[in-house]
């Protein structure tokens, strides 16, 4: 259990005041000059010893992401993006960041320029976030007004800060269609390598942190990486803030120990699962994006990178959305296959068709007007979609798919087995 001395964002539910002086009083901007004069390799060895894993979804290790920037200037600048287009269906952390505690992230913002050469950081906006736009933006020009940022600020390190908004495509959170977006042009992905740290934005060096990452930094700092990779599990450190939504008796937001069990986490901090324990069907452990879960597999789960991966799940965002029995589970990957298919970007050939494909197959599925034997070929198409195309839009297009296959297959066949038994004329058994 995360003691509450542990706790970074102390004001995540809004209940303080979220303005300058309300962060100072909670341990923002606290001896910011001193971190940043222990110089770059200190900052980069603390957050490399805190281990702190990438919270957009990834999971890439910061400090070493940090540390491909190049150490010498080659005349050309470098940059900090901050990637705050939170747009992953089920998350909702880093809204409440920017809403409630958006000082953590200003200061991250400059100590993580800092340690990577940067002069300029620019964060990038859910283009929907508009009142959360609004309220960062008072808050970057409240660090201005009090020097805190700027070009010559208290701090030593010439620093500008600039909001960016975006314009509802989910694509461009993908870090370099965020870059095409930022530098003007359709939000389509890069094929990578070469990787932003070598050429991103405006063909600089450039790191793409999420929101969460940056804003952790400056307590990692203070308190050491050693603090923080004392909490949760090994290569799974530190604190995490999760979205729980769905059939939760109180959907949230909650800043827990990483590596915290699943039943902990509902029913601890969501009041449980509606209806009772016996009453959960699955749950999507980390955003849209990646696999479900059946029931049995969630009771002793350790909400982790590592863990869930093994599963062939995983933690991305940490949006986690319980589905109870009233779910039709057909329906809802139906649904978020729709997503996929909306947002693709339309490059590569198999994620351009085969969302759609995937789609409209589903649909039908959904209805039960399917074939048995295209139960297998959806399966194939979705293997035929991961790893072949630009960007991780495609796979996460096909994880859960895959994980529906995996793991609802006998509901699938129930449900062709009913509609074709409906169309003999049939008496149909009442799903149980
Ligand atoms: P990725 O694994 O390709 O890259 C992760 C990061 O590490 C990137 O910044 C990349 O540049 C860097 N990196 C990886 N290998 C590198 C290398 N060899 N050299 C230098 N840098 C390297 O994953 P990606 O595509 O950035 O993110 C996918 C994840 O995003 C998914 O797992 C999903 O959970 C998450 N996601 C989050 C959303 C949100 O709203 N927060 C929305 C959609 C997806
Ligand atoms: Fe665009 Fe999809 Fe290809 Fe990504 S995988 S670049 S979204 S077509």
């Amino acid at each position: 259990m995360l003691h509450d001395r542990d706790r970074i964002f102390t004001n995540l539910y809004g209940l303080q005041d979220s303005g300058l002086e309300g962060a100072k009083k909670r341990g923002s901007w606290d001896g910011t000059k001193f971190l940043i004069e222990q110089g770059r390799d200190w900052i980069i060895n603390e957050v490399k010893a805190s281990g702190l894993r990438g919270r957009g979804g990834a999971g890439f290790p910061t400090g070493l992401k940090w540390s491909f920037m190049p150490k010498v200037s080659d005349g050309r600048p470098s940059y900090l993006v901050v990637n705050a287009d939170e747009s992953e269906p089920g998350t909702a952390k880093d809204r409440e960041i920017m809403r409630n505690d958006p000082q953590t992230l200003i200061e991250g913002c400059l100590i993580a320029s800092f340690a990577m050469n940067a002069n300029a950081c620019y964060i990038y906006i859910r283009g929907e976030y508009i009142r959360e736009r609004e309220r960062l933006q008072a808050a970057v020009d409240e660090a201005y007004a009090a020097n805190l940022i700027g070009p010559n600020n208290i701090h030593g390190w010439p620093f500008d800060l600039y909001v960016h908004h975006g314009a509802g495509a989910y694509i461009c959170g993908e870090e370099t269609a965020l870059i095409e977006s930022m530098e003007g042009k359709k939000g389509m992905p890069r094929l990578k390598p070469p990787f932003p740290a070598n050429m991103g934005l405006y063909g600089a060096p450039t790191t793409v942190n999420n929101v969460e990452s940056i804003a952790v930094v400056p307590t990692i700092l203070r308190r050491g990486g050693a603090w923080f990779a004392g909490i949760g599990k090994p290569n799974n450190t530190g604190t995490k803030l999760f979205t729980i939504s769905g059939h939760v008796e109180r959907p949230c937001n909650v800043e827990v120990e990483m590596g915290i069990d699943f039943r902990e986490l509902v029913e601890r901090h969501c009041g449980g699962i509606r209806g009772g324990w016996d009453n959960l069907l699955a749950v999507i452990p980390g955003g849209s994006s990646v696999p479900l879960l059946p029931a049995h597999q969630c009771q002793e789960l350790s909400m982790d990178f590592d863990t869930l991966r093994n599963l062939k799940s995983g933690l991305g965002t940490a949006a986690v959305i319980v589905m109870d029995k009233s779910t039709d589970v057909i329906q809802a990957i139906a649904r978020l296959a729709h997503f996929y298919k909306h947002e693709s970007c339309g490059q590569c050939t198999p994620c351009r068709e085969g969302t759609g494909w995937m789609w409209r197959v589903l649909t039908r599925m959904v209805r039960g007007e399917a074939m048995k034997k295209e139960i297998d070929l959806l399966l194939e198409v979705s293997l035929q979609i991961e790893g072949h195309t630009i960007c991780a839009l495609g796979d996460a297009a096909a994880w859960p798919v895959q994980g529906l296959i995996r793991h609802f297959r006998p509901e699938i066949e129930k449900r062709i087995d009913d509609f074709t038994a409906r169309n003999r004329g049939d008496t149909v058994m009442p799903v149980a």
